[in-house]
């Protein structure tokens, strides 16, 4: 489902030239579970970001589902990207102008499906991220797990083959962080691909193998034994 080659991203200011990934080789198939982990500053968000469409590399090249990517417009990573990936965050990102229905209904809107489809689809996430009755909330109302259960709701109301998560449990409690890392593994074992960034050795433990990321190379892959 993922590959990249030789994947390279510079960023540019005015006086520095940061080299955040240098010639990443990754391979992800359908149906994994994959976990980055490595110190900060190493490059983890800036890969999420370019396998999720959001950036281009600056060199390499990054293959989704067989079709190269790497030289997208912004416009063809947005429409690929709209329904087949969903993006959970540490910070939760949510829209606080928009009520948790909204928020989780949002993705739809962009794919034009209809109103009832809508209402149906919405509906249906919300009472199985349990969250059904906040509805009317708006996200500032919500404690972080709940906030975090929304995001989790919005990204995967449209059925992404593919979700990525940005330390999703980096800004909760054990009890709630534990709850989010249930809810990856059953979107899981129901067919998702997932790949998660994490600072948690526990919540990599999860996953079905760990990469290690540093100074934008990976150093080490660790495949675990699935029993
Ligand atoms: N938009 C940007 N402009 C310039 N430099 C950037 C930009 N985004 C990231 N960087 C730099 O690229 C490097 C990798 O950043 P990245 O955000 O990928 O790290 P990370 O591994 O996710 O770290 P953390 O664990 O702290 O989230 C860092 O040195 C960072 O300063
Ligand atoms: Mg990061």
């Amino acid at each position: 489902m993922i590959k990249t080659v030789d994947l390279v991203k510079v960023f540019r200011t005015e006086e520095v030239e940061t080299t955040a990934l240098n010639k990443v080789n990754l391979t992800v198939e359908k149906g994994e579970f994959v976990a980055i982990m490595g110190p900060s500053g190493c490059g983890k968000s800036t890969l999420l970001n370019i396998i999720g469409l959001l950036d281009n590399p600056s060199d390499g090249k990054y293959f989704f589902n067989g079709e190269e990517v790497s030289k997208y417009r912004e416009r063809q990573r947005t429409n690929l990207r709209k329904g087949n990936i969903g993006f959970v965050f540490q910070s939760f990102n949510l829209i606080d102008e928009l009520t948790v229905y909204e928020n989780v209904e949002l993705p739809l809107l962009y794919l034009k499906v209809s109103a009832s489809e809508r209402r149906r689809k919405v509906t249906e996430v919300l009472e199985r991220m349990k969250i059904s009755h906040r509805k009317k909330h708006f996200p500032q109302q919500l404690s972080g797990g709940q906030q975090q259960r929304v995001a989790i709701s919005r990204a995967v109301v449209t059925k992404p083959m593919l979700i990525l998560a940005d330390e999703p449990t980096g800004n909760l409690d054990s009890a709630n962080g534990e709850e989010v890392m249930n809810l990856l593994t059953e979107l899981n074992n129901e067919g998702t691909t997932i790949v998660m960034v994490t600072h948690s050795p526990s919540d990599a433990d999860k996953a079905h193998r760990i990469i290690q990321l540093f100074d934008g190379h990976i150093v080490t892959e660790n495949i675990r034994q699935i029993l």
